[in-house]
């Protein structure tokens, strides 16, 4: 067997035009989360989070997988023979980077372009936006081998998806295109596989001339109201767009609120404003 890639070689990634390319590099192993690369793209991330060069980040995977979810090799069954501390730190390890992109501070997009099971869907929650590629495939695979969807995966699917077609997906073990996926929630938009990068290009691109702070105060709000009342949401929102003034967002709504006025240069129901 060929040696295995070393940790720093698990994820790729380049930064181009404001936008950071991230993908899980694995392709030989259809891209498994293995606790190198999960220690890897903890760092990636952390790397990438607060670059000026970078507005939005993409995740995706090399070759013909997203991801295969865990690795069944490194990430259990090496782990478990190492006994509950190896297998703790190996949990941290990936629940942490799927906690930080649910957080991220820059808006962020899955590109799904092939398999993305199980474990994999923490991370494709954690994106903000998720395109995938037509026939792309989604799978929570565990009960196929004899363990419940963990790790956050079940979580996934009980919050995105409507909750007769999540239970029938956790306990069928069968797979959706990512036209069905689509059509169930569990991503944003499918589109022809020849169409994937371009679309996610454009989606990209639109973000990217956003207000990066109201951008990510839109983002957490929307992920801190699902489990809020009505009342402590709307508490949330009032502090969260005061907030947004100790980063200059009384000065940028003072001026796109004159752009619109009194210059008539711009309508915020068209587009974004000219900071
Ligand atoms: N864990 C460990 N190794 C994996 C995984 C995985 N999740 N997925 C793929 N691999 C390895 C294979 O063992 C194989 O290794 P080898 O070349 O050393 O033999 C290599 O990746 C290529 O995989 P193949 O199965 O040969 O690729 P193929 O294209 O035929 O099938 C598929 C792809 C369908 C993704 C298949 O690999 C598969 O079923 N993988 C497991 C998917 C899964 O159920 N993941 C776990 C979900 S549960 C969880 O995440 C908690």
């Amino acid at each position: 067997p060929k040696p295995d890639r070393a940790e720093e070689d698990t994820v790729a990634f380049c930064v181009d035009d404001g936008i950071a390319w991230v993908a899980f590099n694995r392709p030989e192993k259809r891209n498994c989360m293995s606790p190198k690369l999960n220690r890897r793209m903890k760092a990636v991330l952390e790397e990438l989070e607060f670059r000026d060069d970078v507005r939005v980040l993409v995740l995706t995977g090399e070759g013909e997988a997203w991801t295969a979810g865990m690795d069944l090799k490194e990430y259990f069954r090496e782990t478990e023979a190492q006994g509950l501390g190896a297998i703790r730190k190996s949990q941290r390890e990936s629940y942490g980077w799927f906690e930080r992109l649910r957080w991220y501070e820059k808006p962020t997009i899955a590109m799904i372009n092939g398999w993305c099971f199980g474990g994999g869907y923490g991370p494709l929650f954690g994106c903000d936006i998720a395109i995938a590629s037509e026939d792309a495939q989604f799978g929570l695979s565990e009960i196929n081998w004899g363990i419940l969807p963990g790790g956050g995966a079940s979580k996934v699917a009980q919050e995105l998806m409507p909750f007769r077609k999540a239970m029938y997906h956790a306990m069928m073990g069968e797979n959706l295109t990512g036209k069905q996926a689509e059509e169930q929630g569990l991503v944003t938009e499918a589109v022809p596989a020849d169409r994937l990068k371009e679309r996610v290009l454009e989606i990209a691109n639109v973000l990217k001339k956003k207000d990066t702070h109201a951008l990510r105060a839109t983002k957490w709000t929307m992920r801190r109201m699902v489990d809020m009342t009505y009342d402590n949401g709307l508490e949330y929102q009032i502090r969260a767009q005061e907030a947004l003034h100790s980063f200059g967002g009384a000065a940028a709504r003072k001026e796109a609120t004159r752009q619109f006025l009194d210059e008539k240069s711009f309508k915020p129901g068209l587009g974004t404003f000219d900071a």
